[in-house]
């Protein structure tokens, strides 16, 4: 951990991950350095050389990154990325050889199936299992990696990332969990075992919609060496304005990782009184069928909720009717957000199912608009 963070507690942790050592009269937190190259006289050496390969403004936020996914563990690294995608792509693509099996999850995030048909083009095998119950275990036989996402999205289904990492293992398999929707607050993968945590950092890491980033955290030197690689070959880089935003707004987030995910549970108890909701799902309820599990190995419970609509168009007049909440995708602002999620057509999901992103806005406000709009769009 670097020496700044002194105290352990998260909120500290994140205010003052990876800022570097104080220097006088320099800002607390070095602006963004625009760079295509560095002065490089004579020979090729230093650690940076080349804006494709290293940035200062990325080596701060890859360092705070760091701090919040494995806090005390020196012995990992970390690489941003231009994307969530782009972070996942780039370990699937620099890890698996035309011969391989890998075990995707088929309710994970909708680019998947995208990245599975690729993956068959270059000869790789992919099987895929739902992500409640641990059924990714009953394929793993033979697998080179396990890609895990939990909670899923949108379907918010958990598995219990421990016992699949040690099944993993013991197959020789190594692991990937995206951690996206928990962000390194509420889930710490490599604690749990895995070797990658991948995230897009687009979503509750940066909070704000203003900002698309990915990251790779892991502790296998091989391996993410050959992530870094990837990166350089497919140069799928974050500019260092954004770069430098994310690390700015990672000072806020157990701030708004608190209360965004406090109001998603009375968001989630409010609905729950409510006939024309169905299939209500948050981890952080009680008697959802994710808590248990969830509550195992989570700390906090994501700022998502989902539930289901009695038709498509039911559902597109309560989008419509709410005041408070933006009909848009993504998650994870501080501005709530809601979608129909059907209407991409990438999800295995009814034609009513709303993924609500709960924002930081007064939690009375946003249960009344979101009870009123219900009402309203009742008829
Ligand atoms: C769980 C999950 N993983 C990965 C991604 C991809 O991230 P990005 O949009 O930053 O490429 C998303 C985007 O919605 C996501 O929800």
């Amino acid at each position: 951990m670097n020496e700044t963070t002194g105290g352990n507690g998260e909120g500290t942790r994140a205010v003052r991950a990876g800022l570097p050592e104080p220097v006088r009269n320099e800002p607390t937190l070095p602006g963004p350095v625009f760079a295509a190259h560095f002065h490089l006289p004579g020979e090729v050496g230093g650690p940076y050389t080349y804006g494709r390969d290293e940035n200062p403004t990325w080596t701060l936020l890859e360092q705070a990154i760091g701090e919040l996914e494995a806090p005390g563990q020196d012995d990992l690294q970390t690489l941003v990325f231009a994307s969530g995608m782009a972070a996942i792509s780039s370990v699937l693509f620099s890890q698996l050889r035309a011969g391989d099996t890998v075990v995707l999850p088929n309710d994970g995030y909708q680019v998947l199936p995208l990245v599975r048909a690729q993956l068959e083009a270059y000869g790789i095998e992919v099987r895929t299992a739902p992500t409640g119950g641990d059924a990714q275990l009953e394929v793993l036989d033979g697998a080179k990696l396990l890609w895990i996402e939990t909670p899923s999205n949108p379907g918010l289904d958990v598995c219990d990332i421990r016992r699949l990492v040690e099944a993993a293992h013991a197959r020789g398999a190594l692991v990937a969990v995206d951690n996206t929707l928990a962000t390194p607050l509420g889930q710490r993968p490599l604690e749990l075992g895995a070797d990658f945590s991948v995230a897009s950092g687009t979503k509750q890491l940066t909070g704000h919609g203003d900002v698309l980033l990915g990251y790779v955290t892991g502790r296998d030197g091989e391996a993410m060496a050959a992530v870094r690689r990837w990166r350089k070959i497919v140069g799928a880089i974050p500019g260092p304005m954004e770069a430098w935003l994310a690390h700015r707004s990672i000072a806020t987030l157990q701030l708004r990782v608190d209360r965004q995910n406090a109001t998603a549970l009375v968001l989630a108890e409010a609905l729950k009184g409510r006939p024309d909701v169905t299939g209500l799902r948050y981890p952080g309820l009680p008697d959802d069928p994710s808590h248990k599990v969830a509550s195992q190995q989570m700390r906090r419970y994501g700022c998502v909720v989902s539930f289901t609509l009695a038709s498509r168009e039911r559902a597109d007049r309560f989008l419509d009717a709410l005041r408070l909440v933006d009909d848009a995708t993504s998650f994870g602002g501080v501005r709530s957000t809601a979608e129909r999620r059907g209407r991409w057509g990438g999800d295995a999901v009814p034609d009513g199912f709303v993924r609500f992103s709960v924002g930081a806005e007064d939690p009375e406000d946003l249960v009344a608009d979101v009870l009123r709009a219900l009402d309203e769009s009742a008829h």
